[in-house]
Order: structure tokens, then sequence, then C-alpha cells
């Protein structure tokens, strides 16, 4: 099964911090030594990340606003495929989290809601859409590419106190396993990572650092299990409390999303 391991050169958008750095350095280190491009709006943490890490000269960087114009957002990534044209694998890392309390609808701020799911969801969709036929033609000539996207346990089971974030992740979370069916036939490879609560920068900004930390999974555990998922070539990799709402809410859907497009194609063939 195509895998982490067949990566040559991977970009991780949103790797300035958090889990898509932790990503990104882990996939740095394998023994197959891919090219790893880092991203995000940050360019100081960029070239911090550069500075230390870059051991090798395999370890590139390249600033990065998803939520960028639509316009702009092609350009960036039709400038990421030019630049670099052995390409295989993008991980779609970013991602934000605001809470909202819709008890207090006058406390809803929309402009934060539109931006989240930007962020979270719609940049995702247009920037999938805009790699697609690098990879797609990468992949006729018979090497594996792959689009590797977070997600999150809330796209199981919501969290009423962030449901923007929960809708946003549900979508995403449905979004791959659709085109996870639907690519499969043209060796792009869709994998879907589900994390727990995870040490991270995503709720600092909420001044919730010291009471999540007493619960969350610390980013090393979750790296190595992600990192272990990634080499087995799972299509969906949950992890802690992610992994019991998958067995308890999930299984068999994946199978049931290629069955219904096995049979939506047999009835067109039929027409
Ligand atoms: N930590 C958790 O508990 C948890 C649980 C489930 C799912 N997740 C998901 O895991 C992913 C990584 O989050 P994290 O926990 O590692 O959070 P984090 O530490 O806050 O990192 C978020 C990353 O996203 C980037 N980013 C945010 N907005 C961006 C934009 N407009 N353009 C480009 N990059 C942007 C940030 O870089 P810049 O600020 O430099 O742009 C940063 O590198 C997210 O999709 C998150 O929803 C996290």
């Amino acid at each position: 099964m195509p895998s982490i391991t067949d990566v040559k050169c991977i970009l991780v958008i949103g790797s300035t911090a958090g889990i898509g750095r932790a990503l990104a350095l882990n996939i740095l280190a394998l023994p197959t030594k891919p090219t790893v491009i880092v991203a995000g709006r940050r360019q100081q943490r960029l070239d911090e990340i550069i500075k230390a890490e870059n051991k090798d000269d395999r370890l590139r960087a390249v600033r990065f606003d998803v939520n960028a114009d639509r316009a702009t957002l092609k350009k960036s990534v039709d400038e990421v495929v030019k630049q670099y044209p052995e390409l295989d694998a993008v991980m779609f890392a970013s991602g934000v989290q605001q809470e909202f309390d819709f008890t207090k609808p006058e406390s809803v701020d929309l402009d934060k809601i539109a931006e989240e799911l930007n962020t979270n969801y719609t940049s995702v969709v247009n920037m999938t859409t805009f790699f697609l036929p690098h990879f797609i033609q990468l992949s006729s000539s018979g090497r594996p590419s792959f689009i590797y996207a977070i997600t999150s346990s809330l796209s199981i089971v919501s969290g009423p106190w962030v449901p923007c974030y929960c809708a946003s992740k549900a979508a995403l979370r449905s979004f791959c396993q659709s085109i996870h069916v639907a690519l499969k036939d043209k060796n792009v490879h869709v994998v879907e990572i589900l994390p727990p609560l995870v040490e991270s920068e995503l709720h600092d900004h909420q001044g919730k650092r010291e009471a999540l930390s007493k619960t969350w999974m610390p980013l090393d555990d979750f790296t190595e299990k992600t990192m272990a998922g990634l080499r087995s070539g799972a299509a969906e990799i949950p992890i802690g409390q992610a992994e019991t709402y998958h067995k308890q809410f999930e299984t068999g859907k994946l199978e049931a999303v290629a069955k219904q497009y096995e049979q939506r194609k047999a009835a067109e063939k039929g027409n």
C-alpha cells in the first residue's frame, strides 16, 4: 500500500507550529530522505525552523496564507509546483479554532465564523482543486501522490463550545472520504488524520493552555502514533479519543462511501 515512505517531496501547510511542525520534522527524519517544504504565514518562524533543522539541505520554506483570495492562493500553489516539480504530497495542517456561545447570539462574531470556515475547510477544497492537475499527471506516470488532511475527533462528536469548528472539520472529513474514493483509481491517495485534543498553540488565543494541558495528548506521543499510521498506508488515522469515537460511530463508513460510488457508476453505465 502506498504510504508516507513513498513520498519524495511534501509541502506541509501550517507547519510553523504544533502538529504540522512536528509531523513535517518527523517526515524529514524518515530514512527515505524526502524533501520537506514547511509553510505558514509567520516568516520568522519559517526562518527559525530552517536555521535549526535544515541539516542536509532537504528542508525548504515558503510563506503561505490559506486565507488569501482565490487568485492569490492559486498563484501560490502554481509557484510551489513550478519550483518543486517533484512535489508528490501536500499536507493541510493549517487550522484555527474559535469558541462561540449561541446562548448569547449577540456575542457571535459572524466574520470570525467565515474566516474559521475558510481556513479549515473552503481553502482546503480550493487548494486541493489547484494541486490536483499536477498530482493526477504525476500519478498517471506510475508515481503515487498524496493528499493529507487533518480533521479532528470533533468531526465525529461535536463540542458545543466550538460549534463552527466542529462543523468545519465534519465538512472536511466528508470531503476527504469522497475524494479518497473518487481519486483512488488515479493513484492519488487521500489520507485523513483525526487528532484528539493535542498539545499545541491552537488554544492559546483562548487563554486555555493551562486548563487543557491537564488532559491533552503530549505532542510527541501524538506524533509517534500518527507517524506509525502514516507508515501503515491507512486511509484514516484516528488517534486517542478520535479512535474511540471512530470505532463507536464510524466503522465501515468509508467502505459504504466506496460502495455507494460503485453503485452510482454502475447505474450510470446502465443508462
Ligand atoms: N491541537 C489540537 O488539539 C487539535 C485537535 C484536532 C485537530 N487539530 C488540527 O490540527 C491542525 C494543526 O493545529 P495545531 O493544533 O498544531 O495548532 P497550532 O499550533 O495553532 O498550529 C496551527 C498552524 O496553522 C497555521 N495557520 C493558521 N492559519 C493559517 C493561514 N491562514 N494560512 C497558513 N497557515 C495558517 C499556523 O501558522 P501561521 O500562524 O504561521 O500561519 C500554524 O502553523 C489544525 O487543522 C487543527 O484544527 C488540532
